[in-house]
């Protein structure tokens, strides 16, 4: 039997964990709709790693922002925290939205993704997966290898919706024309994303938002963050890698990635003990972007544990003059 969270309650990390994301949140604020992402994204970084130096846990970068000699922060392999307490894989993205941010578009956020050391899947060698995310509907209904059309009226059976009001929510690129000609010729509604298809995941697996599933191709690193996630949310996320080209292919075998296997959430990240939190740069779906009110500035995140399966949403308000 399940041991019961009354029982024997424990630390939540991504408490803690929530001070990196809304530093980075609040310190991307000066460059949303100043056109350089590069400065944006370094600004959140910067934030970031600051406020994880103060967190209890031992903690490995293994999604990042890249290769050390190409990021000089939050590099694939660097340490985090104050290396007490537990041995962790760490995924981060200071800003998923970089672009976003830097147009002063929506969606953009920032997030982190914590699970037991040595439990997510490194495919940093392959720059795309496809994926397909839904709600617990989805578990054992939905399939990433057979026809869009087909999983989406499994699911809206599962889901007892009719197909003409499921949403999907894609990636709006010249990648996904036919995928997206084919879910609406099943009857079914696109929700495009400019980018950050990490919240439109998210967003796919809750209960009270409009989107039913995520589908499509993007970026990896983001894939195995997502299922962090969605362990906690307790979805469906199926995923298969992408490599562009025979090289990137070769390099991802090489790397001892399988090639044409589906990943499951549970093969993404080996570990029941997952963290995922998450803070709002500009507004979103998923939550709203930071906010100055007079002397306030107001984060919104989301805090998701798979073990004890909270979902928390954190308001929190600063006093600007401490953020100066
Ligand atoms: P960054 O802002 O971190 O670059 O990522 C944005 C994003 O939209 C991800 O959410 C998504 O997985 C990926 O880029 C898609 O890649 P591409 O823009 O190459 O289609």
């Amino acid at each position: 039997m399940q041991q019961s969270v009354y029982e024997s309650p424990d630390r939540n990390l991504a408490m803690e964990l929530v001070r990196a994301t809304e530093a980075a949140a609040i310190r991307a604020v000066p460059f949303i709709g100043r056109g350089d992402k590069n400065a944006a994204d370094k600004a959140a970084v910067d934030a970031m790693r600051k406020f994880l130096g103060t967190v209890d846990f031992d903690g490995v970068v293994v999604i990042g922002e890249g290769e050390k000699d190409q990021a000089p922060m939050l590099f694939n392999g660097e340490h985090v925290g104050t290396g007490n307490g537990p041995a962790c894989d760490i995924a981060v993205d200071p800003i998923d939205g970089t672009s976003l941010t830097a147009a002063g578009r929506q969606n953009a956020l920032s997030m982190i993704a914590v699970a037991d050391r040595g439990s997510m899947l490194d495919a940093s060698s392959v720059f795309y997966m496809d994926k397909i995310v839904t709600g617990p509907e989805g578990i054992g209904v939905v399939d990433i290898r057979k026809p869009i059309g087909e999983n989406i009226r499994a699911l809206a059976k599962a889901k007892g919706k009719p197909v003409e009001q499921m949403q999907i929510a894609v990636l709006d690129r010249p990648r996904h024309a036919q995928l997206i000609d084919d879910i609406r010729a099943a009857g079914a509604g696109t929700r495009l994303l400019l980018d950050g298809d990490v919240a439109g995941g998210i967003n796919a697996a809750r209960y009270e938002t409009r989107i039913d599933m995520c589908v499509g191709t993007g970026g990896s690193p983001e894939g195995v963050a997502t299922a962090c996630a969605i362990k906690a949310l307790g979805g469906l996320i199926q995923t298969r890698l992408a490599p562009k080209t025979d090289e990137e292919r070769q390099r991802g075998i090489d790397a001892g990635l399988k090639m044409d296997h589906v990943y499951t959430a549970d093969e993404l990240v080996r570990s029941e003990n997952t963290f995922f939190v998450a803070t709002g740069v500009t507004d979103g779906g998923l939550v709203e972007g930071v906010r100055r009110k007079g002397p306030i500035i107001r984060t919104e995140s989301i805090v998701l544990r798979s073990r004890s399966g909270t979902i928390r949403r954190v308001i929190a308000d600063h006093l600007a003059e401490k953020w100066l």
